[in-house]
């Protein structure tokens, strides 16, 4: 395995876009009901130990290659020990793409007051990139998405221990779901 993400294979039921905003607007980020999700998920995520803490969905229009800090997203991480698993409908040809850890950070507020970070780093060198279906993904590491074609939505569930509700950091999820 590498450190920033593992895509797998499955046959759950995902929510279709008009599902995901039923207002017909498109918010950057967003909380969706759990209800949206397909059960046998959370089932599978369950008989492993583990829970969701939180259910996102995330917005990314196409915008110009390389354009990497505008209101859409800038090159950020999710905050300390955060794994998620993404769903992502749309965004065709969109990659995923991991940075190194900068030497400075700080946090930045986000509309649903998630504990994002930023770089203070002019540059960071790129160090993954890969096409994201469904995958656990290190959101710890700071990343980017790159999206040039077609609209981009992201289902993304935060993994925490079921019983402690600790955040489970990407090694750890990793393990108990594909080791
Ligand atoms: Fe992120």
């Amino acid at each position: 395995m590498n450190q920033f993400c593992h895509s797998f294979e499955h046959s759950y039921t995902l929510p279709s876009i008009s599902d995901l905003y039923p207002e017909g607007d498109y918010a950057i980020i967003k909380r969706i009901p759990k209800t949206l999700i397909d059960s046998r998920f959370f089932q599978w995520l369950s008989s492993h130990n583990i829970a969701v803490s939180d259910l996102v969905v995330a917005w990314k229009p196409p915008q110009t290659q390389g354009l990497r800090n505008t209101k859409y997203g800038t090159i950020h991480s999710d905050g300390p020990n955060v794994a998620k698993i993404n769903f992502v409908l749309g965004g065709e040809l969109s990659q995923m793409i991991w940075f190194d850890q900068p030497k400075f950070v700080f946090r930045v507020a986000t509309a649903i007051n998630t504990p994002y970070r930023q770089a203070a780093d002019s540059t960071l060198k790129e160090v993954y990139r890969a096409s994201i279906k469904a995958a656990l993904i290190n959101a710890e590491a700071f990343h980017w998405i790159e999206n040039t074609v077609s609209d981009r939505f992201a289902i993304q569930t935060t993994l925490v221990d079921a019983v402690t509700e600790q955040n489970l950091c990407f090694a750890q999820a990793y393990t108990r779901l594909f080791g």
